[in-house]
């Protein structure tokens, strides 16, 4: 693939996510959106058309600055016998991936809610790599791994919010935001993240707001 043909996400303060080149665009149960050469994508969260931009940006603006209490931006660990799992909750877009498949390791209502030693390593990897947003990655014998996904560039988009961005998309944020891992990462398109342009999970809580599902 030609540099100039891969997929690029660009963003300023004033724009929706401009998104170029992209092959494979999907919604998070795997259903094809339609694709077009250049794409603007929502992240003010009010359009009418989502994942597509309506340009409904343009009456309110976009509030695309990080909010001061946001998740503290730090790495926990949790070591276990042969594997050491570091999570860092102001990355987590509260998918829930790790608890739906490993609720022997990743518990919520347990203290501490990460326990490692839960089952074997193979099934942790096994999850680990499933989590879009880079929250999560692990260590073993010293080296640590953060990088997963080695599949084709895809954007995984909910009209509720998360926009998932898998397979080395490179962002031009004129802000120079960065994401954890490079490979995958997770855009917000509700509008109410602190830790913008990433998700940090507070669609949960527009939605709960909005009494929507
Ligand atoms: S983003 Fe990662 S750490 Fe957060 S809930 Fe999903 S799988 Fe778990
Ligand atoms: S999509 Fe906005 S916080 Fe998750």
């Amino acid at each position: 693939m030609n540099d100039d043909k891969k997929p690029v996400i660009s963003l300023t303060t004033e724009s929706p996510y401009i998104v170029v080149n992209l092959k494979r665009f999907e919604n998070l149960h795997g259903k094809k959106y339609p694709l077009k050469p250049i794409m603007g994508l929502c992240r003010c969260g009010e359009s009418n058309d989502k994942p597509y931009c309506d340009g409904a940006h343009k009456e309110k603006g976009i509030d695309w600055e990080k909010k001061p209490d946001r998740h503290e931006y730090r790495w926990k660990n949790y070591a276990g016998d042969e594997i050491t799992i570091h999570f860092n909750p102001a990355v987590c877009s509260h998918d829930g991936s790790c608890r739906d498949n490993l609720p022997s390791v990743f518990n919520i209502d347990r203290r501490p809610w990460i326990n490692t030693n839960g089952a074997s390593v193979d099934e942790i990897i096994e999850v680990i790599k499933l989590c879009p947003s880079g929250a999560l990655c692990y260590s073993i014998g010293g080296q640590r791994y953060s990088e997963f996904y080695s599949g084709e560039p895809l954007i995984r988009a909910s009209k509720k919010g998360p926009i998932e961005v898998l397979g080395g998309i490179k962002l031009n944020d004129d802000q120079g935001e960065k994401p954890e891992t490079e490979d995958h990462y997770v855009l917000c398109g509700c509008g109410w993240s602190k830790n913008k342009p990433f998700c940090d999970g507070h669609h949960l809580e527009k939605l709960k707001q909005n009494n929507e599902k």
